[in-house]
């Protein structure tokens, strides 16, 4: 599409510093940290929305000096930031980098702790601001949060405040979540906890609800009078990683729907907030969330697929089976890939299916939302061919390729009257030029800054367990027995066709 004229809208310029802080990372060693939060931390640095007062800590059990931990974060930085580095503003960075080794377990690690977050208060003017981030395996989320508090250091007064990031995996299933939250509140107040789905720091997944709320022309046929289902997709090319030890406990369900995906569908179908603020929103979602139809264990074997990826190519390399990867069983019948069908019991959305599907190991990598719409009374149209009567179709593009597509039909030029399928087509690249950002630097700032917008509440984690536990108990009593079931580099097992083709319906084949 070409663009007569650009209005560019940006909030850098209104966006302030966030406020004093000291940022204290758990798990400083891990990949996290020199993946994203550190080259986060640099782009809000060069955007000018970290504060002068300002200092990182890292707490790992690595044996490691605070000049180790600095010259390891400058070529880590190097290596993944997603743009290059400015030599003066990275020194900057780097000097506000220290680094504490201890045991999580042992309280003398919080005892050192607090002394140099007490020197740093005095060197840096960080007024005892601190965010922690618990960057760490799950099992240890509690004992942190419970030395930091038996040390003092999670209460807030005055003025000044105690904010926890809190990774995934968030829980493992209903019960589990459940103890976690009623754990981390005997502790802290929910207004101190920010629980993170990275998924939220995407652009494009932000923009959803600009979309959809800040334009008049979508909202009225946004409902089951105009269209006809949903898909979601978030297709991945990579297999496990390396990460066979954590995969194996989770699956597919787990690591991508219960938070991801769900978050995605919430965003999508949610009704308009009565404002941005935190709670009104989260109180939307969570609406959301409920409304879905809970399954029963008959609707399990009807409503979802479950799928495992055998060897195969994808992009040309061979990869390897699943269960050929480290750590996991040669037996495994954990899932790589999951289709689903949801239903939602409310007004809006009464009788629109939203399918999702989600797999490791597939042909590409992409997430998408795409939006059907209802097809049009054929009469006019009888000599044309049913499958050139392509219902108009939406498509938000979340990644790669970032962008949002109406496909419709339109005269083919000619005599006769035949229809053709076009597409007008928003890019973001195009438009606002290409964004080189981590995911994690709105999610940082906002914390920075208390607002909680994008961050998960505890219900909201709650009610994604609620609609997946059920699925997770009738998977267990009922082992696959057809795994692999396909092919790495294809789209998933053939189940995952039949489970719209049984609709009529068939996934939008999708082309890069
Ligand atoms: C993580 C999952 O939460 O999200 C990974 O644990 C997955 O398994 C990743 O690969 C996908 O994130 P993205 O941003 O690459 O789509």
């Amino acid at each position: 599409m070409t663009v007569a004229k650009t209005v560019k809208m940006s909030n850098q310029g209104l966006a302030q510093p966030g406020d004093p802080c000291v940022i204290v990372i758990f798990g400083a060693a891990g990949d996290l940290t020199k993946r994203k939060l550190i080259p986060a931390l640099y782009n809000l640095a060069r955007n000018n929305l970290l504060p002068k007062e300002f200092a990182v800590v890292g707490v790992a059990r690595a044996q490691m000096s605070t000049q180790d931990f600095r010259q390891k974060m400058s070529r880590d930085v190097h290596e993944f930031a997603p743009i290059s580095i400015d030599a003066q503003l990275w020194d900057w960075l780097e000097n506000r980098l220290c680094y504490l080794s201890g045991e999580f377990q042992d309280p003398n690690t919080y005892e050192q702790l607090q002394n140099l977050l007490a020197q740093i208060d005095q060197e840096n003017g960080t007024r005892g601001n601190y965010l922690y981030y618990l960057a760490t395996a799950p099992d240890f989320f509690c004992d942190i949060i419970w030395q930091l508090s038996n040390i003092g250091l999670t209460r807030e007064e005055n003025e000044q405040w105690r904010r926890f990031i809190i990774e995934k995996p968030f829980g493992h299933d209903l019960d589990s979540a459940r103890a976690l939250n009623k754990n981390i509140s005997s502790v802290l107040k929910e207004s101190q906890t920010y629980r993170i789905d990275h998924y939220l720091g995407k652009e494009t997944v932000q923009n959803i609800l600009v979309f959809r709320f800040g334009n008049g022309l979508f909202e009225p046929i946004w409902n089951h009078h105009y269209i006809d289902h949903v898909q979601i997709t978030v297709a991945e090319s990579v297999g496990v990683e390396g990460r066979g030890g954590y995969y194996e406990g989770a699956g597919a369900l787990r690591d991508m729907v219960q938070n991801h995906m769900f978050q995605l569908l919430a965003l999508i179908a949610m009704e308009p907030p009565l404002s941005f603020e935190a709670d009104v929103v989260r109180d939307e979602k969570s609406k959301l969330l409920r409304a879905i139809q809970p399954l029963s264990a008959e609707d399990v074997l009807t409503h979802t697929v479950r799928g495992q990826y055998g060897s195969g190519t994808v992009r040309g390399s061979s990869v390897p089976a699943y269960r050929s990867e480290p750590r996991v069983a040669p037996d495994s019948c954990t899932e790589t890939f999951v289709a689903l069908k949801l239903m939602l019991d409310n007004w809006r959305w009464a009788d629109v299916p939203f399918y999702l599907r989600t797999g490791k190991a597939l042909g590409e990598r992409v997430t998408e939302i795409a939006i059907q719409f209802k097809r049009v009374p054929s009469l006019l149209f009888r000599q044309t061919p049913i499958d050139q009567l392509t219902p108009n179709l939406l498509i938000l593009r979340i990644q790669p390729n970032e962008g949002i597509s109406l496909q419709f039909g339109a005269k083919i030029p000619g005599p006769t009257v035949h229809m053709g399928k076009v597409e007008m087509d928003f890019c973001y690249t195009d438009y606002f030029g290409t964004q080189s950002s981590t995911g994690y630097e709105t999610l940082l700032y906002d914390c920075m800054i208390g607002d909680a917008t994008l961050f998960q509440r505890a219900d909201n984690v709650e009610v994604g367990w609620s609609v997946v536990t059920p699925i997770l108990d009738v998977w267990k009593a009922l082992p696959p027995r057809n795994f692999p079931n396909y092919a790495a580099g294809t789209w998933g097992p053939k189940e995952a066709d039949d489970l719209l083709e049984n609709d009529g319906r068939q996934w939008r084949r999708i082309d890069l």
